[in-house]
């Protein structure tokens, strides 16, 4: 069900009670992601959006909303046919909507001590398909890729605990082994 007066400005209202509530992340996951799910079925959610994509990156991230200290961040990810990620973590907790297309993604274990600076050894652990509707949720260390594996644009609505690029989290190279710092493009 959706509420056609449910917005932006509602959900931020959500989001500032529940996480001013709650320090257990999984307990701030569990009751965000329906109140994601909400906001991304609203009529009309979508019309705020523009198609202004990161050719270089392969796909853009347009900020909605954040607080003054990068908490409470609210973005909306377009990807691009055949793009995505490397494999990563965020260092907070996340809450992710499909709204339009269809995204891959590959959930990893790390199976190092996390001690040597820049490696990182990494196995798959699954696989699924977020399509409009669905909602995905992590804690800050567990690590994902996601992809655009099919032949459009696909659209997606991503909340987390802070913004991405203030929590010093990391990028993985499976192959390598390799450990970096990973940043953003934010439009
Ligand atoms: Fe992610």
């Amino acid at each position: 069900m959706f509420e056609h007066n449910y917005d932006l400005s509602r959900f931020v209202t959500d989001l500032r009670r529940i996480t001013g509530e709650e320090s257990d992340e999984s307990g701030i996951v569990r009751r965000i992601a329906p109140l994601a799910g909400k906001l991304a079925a609203t009529p009309g959610f979508m019309t705020e959006t523009d198609e202004n994509y990161d050719e270089a990156q392969g796909f853009c991230l347009r900020l909605l909303h954040e607080e003054p200290d990068h908490s409470n961040a609210v973005f909306l990810f377009s990807w691009l046919p055949g793009r995505g990620t490397p494999a990563h973590n965020h260092k907070t907790w996340g809450v992710v909507v499909g709204v339009e297309g269809e995204e891959k993604e590959t959930w990893w274990r790390r199976v190092d001590d996390g001690t040597q600076a820049g490696y990182a050894q990494l196995e798959p652990l699954s696989e699924r398909r977020l399509t409009p509707g669905d909602v995905s949720s992590f804690l800050s260390d567990d690590i994902h890729t996601v992809c655009n594996d099919t032949e459009r644009v696909s659209w997606s609505l991503h909340i987390y605990g802070r913004h991405i690029n203030h929590t010093g989290r990391s990028e993985f190279d499976p192959v390598a082994r390799t450990e970096k710092a990973y940043v953003l493009n934010v439009a």
